[in-house]
């Protein structure tokens, strides 16, 4: 993640502003993010392909009316994976042939509302879907644009890459055993759906673009298989989202640009060699894209030396803003922002408010040994799954995220109120 600049008070800075400023103004914990950086990573992702790809923002990694805004903007598409991001996309303005629907368990409803809104492509995930799927867009007149999701058998998590113990996941048709072929076949037998492509996602957090070009190895082939048997030639291919940022500094990114240009060099050839049409390619960031864009900023309550241990750190949010640690065991770094320390680093580990000890933030890190009550810290790299995945766990009130773009600061995430969990109370 970028350096942090700092002020003549030792305070660190964002967009010109003073976290500090921030803090008296919206309140901690918040989340911080910085709107250039956003847009220059949407422009970078749809820079790398030339222009020859079509770029859909994962909305679960972090969605909201003004970032849907700033995606129309750019130029670039949005996956939703529910009736609720569905309808932040539409009510922010999105056109829906811009808007992928994703999902292994649409409901009816969600299905209904998404084939009744226009959407571009939906994303069918099972054999019953494809069904319900092809009865909901009979039943509205369409015939509704669908890829199909397969498991190509490539697992990819952090660094490797494991080519077996794939299938036994909830998500998509799988390749080997002649289950996504058969989805092919149902699909093309249905006057309402309109195959377009093949869909492959292998995971998060990714740096080894190998993956991804097995991945697309593996999709070139179906397409061949059903150009054969069905003399068809499918017009799309997209190998999802996955590709990792830094969050401490032992992370190696690939850039958007050197995973893009694998992927095109892989599929054109591929399809050449095949003599079949190159297909528009698409990808689905969501973390490269808004991960390293924001970080969260908090107070400290309470310091508390373990003699022989480390130092407690007591944050004023926790594992409700970011879950991440705790259920992935990852990986944060932290600093001290609200002014310059000369003290001795100490071991620490920053932890939340909440009632239970596995409320971690960040695990290890060296804090100055001044550390006081009312310091501020940040942890950066929280753009992305920290508050789509956020929680009132301990009624706690989920934070604001404010976007800081040339010195100016504003909401648009308001923080939660005790009158917001109060109003789901009934009775
Ligand atoms: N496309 C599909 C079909 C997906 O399932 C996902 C993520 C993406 C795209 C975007 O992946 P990204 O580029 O953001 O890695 N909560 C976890 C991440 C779960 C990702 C689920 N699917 C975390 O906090 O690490």
């Amino acid at each position: 993640s970028r350096t942090v600049d700092r002020n003549e008070h030792g305070a660190a800075t964002v967009g010109g502003l003073d976290v500090r400023a921030l803090a008296e103004e919206f309140g901690t914990p918040a989340y911080i993010l910085d709107e250039d950086d956003f847009r220059a990573r949407c422009r970078a992702w749809h820079e790398a392909f030339g222009g020859e790809a079509d770029v859909f923002y994962a909305g679960k990694a972090f969605l909201s009316r003004v970032v849907v805004a700033w995606l129309k903007e750019e130029g670039l598409n949005l996956d939703v994976c529910s009736g609720g991001e569905l309808t932040t996309a539409l009510a922010a303005g999105m056109p829906a042939d811009r808007i992928a629907f994703h999902g292994n368990n649409k409901t009816m409803d969600e299905l209904e509302r998404a084939v009744s809104a226009g959407v571009g492509r939906i994303v069918v995930d099972s054999f019953q879907e494809i069904v319900r799927l092809a009865d909901v867009a009979a039943r509205h007149g369409v015939r509704q644009r669908v890829q199909i999701r397969v498991t190509v058998g490539v697992e990819a998590h952090t660094h490797e890459f494991i080519a077996t113990a794939h299938e036994d996941q909830k998500f998509g048709l799988a390749l080997s055993g002649g289950q996504a072929a058969e989805a092919v076949r149902r699909v093309l037998n249905l006057d309402s759906l309109e195959l377009v492509g093949i869909h492959s996602h292998i995971g998060s957090q990714i740096f080894d673009t190998s993956g991804f070009e097995v991945a697309a190895h593996r999709v070139v082939g179906l397409l061949r298989q059903i150009r054969d048997e069905h003399g068809v030639e499918l017009p799309e291919i997209d190998l999802g989202g996955g590709l990792g940022i830094a969050y401490t500094s032992g992370d190696d990114p690939s850039e958007p640009h050197e995973i893009a240009k694998a992927l095109a060099e892989i599929v054109t050839r591929e399809c050449t060699a095949a003599g079949l049409a190159v297909p528009r390619l698409s990808v689905e960031p969501g973390r490269a894209i808004v991960g390293p864009t924001a970080f969260t900023l908090y107070e400290v309550g309470t310091v508390k030396p373990l003699e022989g241990l480390r130092t407690y750190v007591s944050v004023d949010g926790g594992m409700s803003d970011n879950i991440r640690t705790a259920l992935y065991d990852a990986e944060y770094t932290v600093a001290l922002v609200s002014r310059a320390s000369d003290a001795e680093p100490m071991l620490s580990r920053v932890v939340g408010k909440h009632c239970e000890s596995g409320d971690i933030v960040v695990k290890d890190a060296f804090l100055p040994a001044d550390l006081a009550p009312g310091d501020l810290l940040a942890v950066p790299a929280t753009g992305a799954y920290c508050r789509s995945m956020a929680s009132n766990y301990n009624h706690a009130l989920r934070p604001p995220v404010v976007a800081v773009r040339d010195g100016v600061a504003r909401v648009i995430v308001r923080r939660e109120t005790e009158e917001d969990l109060l109003r789901l109370d009934v009775g």
